[in-house]
C-alpha cells in the first residue's frame, strides 16, 4: 500500500509566499493598484552583456559544430574557473564549486548527506525553505504549540542581541546561517562568525552558510565565511546569481563544498548532483560566467548601487512616519516593527485592507519574528514613493 511521506503532515499551514499571494489575490478583487513589498524578487531588467552571452550560447547549440548536449552536473569549467577567481579570489578550487538551479533547493537538498538523528539548529527568524525542509528530512517532531518544532534548536534573533543568532546552549551537528540574513536585513560581522567557526570546530558540526545576498553588504560584515580561518573545515556556502545579477527566471546558484570539511561531504555532493541533476542549461551557465566580465559587472554595479538607493529611500520613509526599523544597510529588506503590538499577520492584513501594501509577516520567519513585517525593497523609485504617500495618509488618519 501507498502511503504519503508523514513528515508532510506536519508542515504548517501553506508555504510562507503561497499564504501571501491567495490574501493579495482575493484583496486585488476590491483593490487592483497593488502595491508590492512582498517575495524579494529583483525589478530590474536582465543586464544586456548577459542577454547577449545567453543568445549567443543559443545561437552555439542551433549551429553542427558548436551543439551540445547534457553538460556535467556540477556546472562547466568555464563558469566555475571564474568564480573561484573572482569570488574567492581562488581560494576556493574550481572543483569545490558546484553550479545549481538555485541556492533555495540547495539549501534544502544538503540535507540528504546528514545522518537522520543529526540535530539542526537554525537562527529565528529565518528563510523558511531551512526549517521545512528540516521537518521532511525528519529530523523534528511536530508542531508545538508556539510554533516550534520539537527537536529542533531555534536561535532566536531579537532586537536585545542585534539579531544575531547566539551561540546554542546544547550540541548541535547541523546549523543554518543566512548573512545577510533574510528576513531581518542583518549581517553577521566577522566576529561573530568567528564564534560560530569556533563552536563547528569544538562541536565537530557543520555551518550551511547561505550567502544569497551578500552582493547588498555596504558594511564591513564578511562576504564569505571562508573569510574566516579554518571555516572550510566547518563550512558550507550557497551562493546565488538570482538577486546579485537579476536571475530569478532564469535560475543559477551555486555551492561550495571544500575538500578539507571533517567529514567527507564534497564526495557525497558530487555523488548526488551525478545521480539526480542534469545541470543547469548551457546558455544560462554562459549568461552567469557574463557577469564577472568587465561591461557585466558594471551593468550590475549600477544595478546594485541603484536597489540600495531604493531601500534607502523606503527606510527613511519609513522611519519617517515613526516606524520602528531594522536591517536595510547589508540588504535590499527591511525589518520593520508592527505599531500597538500588533501581530504580524495582523499587521500585514491592516496594510493590504488600507493602504493596499503587500509585504511579508515577520511571524511567517519563525516565531521570533513575531510582532515585525518584512520590507523588500527591490520595488521601484516610483512605487516606493506611492507606498509612502499612502501610510503618510493613513498616519493622519489615526
Ligand atoms: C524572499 O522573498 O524571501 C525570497 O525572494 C524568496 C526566495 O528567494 O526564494
Amino acid at each position: 500500500m501507498a502511503e504519503i511521506n508523514p513528515h508532510y503532515q506536519k508542515l504548517k499551514m501553506s508555504y510562507l509566499f503561497q499564504e501571501i499571494e491567495k490574501r493579495s489575490e482575493s484583496a486585488r478583487l476590491k483593490n487592483p493598484d497593488l502595491l508590492n513589498f512582498g517575495i524579494g524578487d529583483v525589478t530590474l531588467p536582465l543586464a544586456k552583456p548577459i542577454v547577449k552571452a545567453m543568445c549567443a550560447a543559443i545561437s552555439e547549440l542551433g549551429e553542427t559544430n558548436t551543439h551540445r548536449g547534457y553538460g556535467p552536473g556540477g556546472g562547466y569549467s568555464f563558469l566555475r574557473e571564474k568564480i573561484a577567481q573572482h569570488d574567492f579570489s581562488d581560494q576556493i578550487s574550481p572543483d569545490e564549486i558546484f553550479i545549481s538551479n538555485s541556492a533555495k533547493s540547495d539549501s534544502a537538498n544538503i540535507q540528504e548527506l546528514f545522518h537522520p538523528n543529526n540535530i539542526v539548529a537554525l537562527a529565528d527568524p529565518t528563510y523558511p525553505v531551512y526549517i521545512d525542509s528540516t521537518v521532511l528530512a525528519g529530523r523534528s517532531k511536530e508542531v508545538s504549540e508556539n510554533g516550534t518544532y520539537e527537536g529542533v534548536t531555534y536561535l532566536p534573533c531579537t532586537e536585545e542581541n542585534n539579531f544575531t543568532p547566539p551561540l546554542p546552549s546544547g550540541a548541535v551537528d547541523v546549523i543554518y546561517l543566512c548573512s545577510p540574513n533574510n528576513p531581518t536585513g542583518v549581517a553577521l560581522t566577522k566576529n561573530a562568525l568567528e564564534k560560530w567557526v569556533d563552536y563547528a570546530l569544538k562541536n565537530k558540526a557543520i555551518i550551511l552558510f547561505d550567502a544569497a545576498y551578500e552582493a547588498f553588504i555596504t558594511s564591513n560584515a564578511p562576504h564569505s565565511i571562508y573569510e574566516i580561518e579554518n571555516a572550510n573545515k566547518v563550512a558550507i556556502e550557497f551562493r546565488s546569481f538570482s538577486k546579485k545579477a537579476g536571475f530569478t527566471s532564469l535560475g543559477c546558484a551555486y555551492t561550495v563544498v571544500p575538500k578539507d570539511l571533517h567529514i567527507p561531504l564534497h564526495s557525497l555532493w558530487k555523488r548526488r548532483v551525478s545521480t539526480k541533476f542534469n545541470g543547469v542549461p548551457y546558455p544560462i551557465q554562459r549568461g552567469a560566467e557574463a557577469t564577472y566580465s568587465e561591461s557585466g559587472k558594471e551593468v550590475l554595479k549600477c544595478q546594485i548601487v541603484q536597489y540600495q538607493k531604493q531601500t534607502k529611500q523606503l527606510r527613511d520613509g519609513l522611519q519617517k512616519l515613526g516606524y520602528t526599523l531594522f536591517g536595510g544597510i547589508d540588504a535590499p529588506y527591511i525589518w520593520c516593527k508592527a505599531p500597538s503590538k500588533m501581530k504580524s499577520w495582523e499587521f500585514f492584513d491592516y496594510l493590504l485592507e488600507h493602504a493596499g501594501i503587500i509585504c511579508t509577516p515577520g511571524s511567517g520567519f519563525g516565531p521570533s519574528g513575531e510582532g515585525f513585517v518584512r520590507f523588500s525593497a527591490f520595488a521601484s523609485e516610483n512605487t516606493i514613493t506611492q507606498a509612502l504617500k499612502r501610510l503618510e495618509a493613513l498616519c493622519a488618519l489615526h
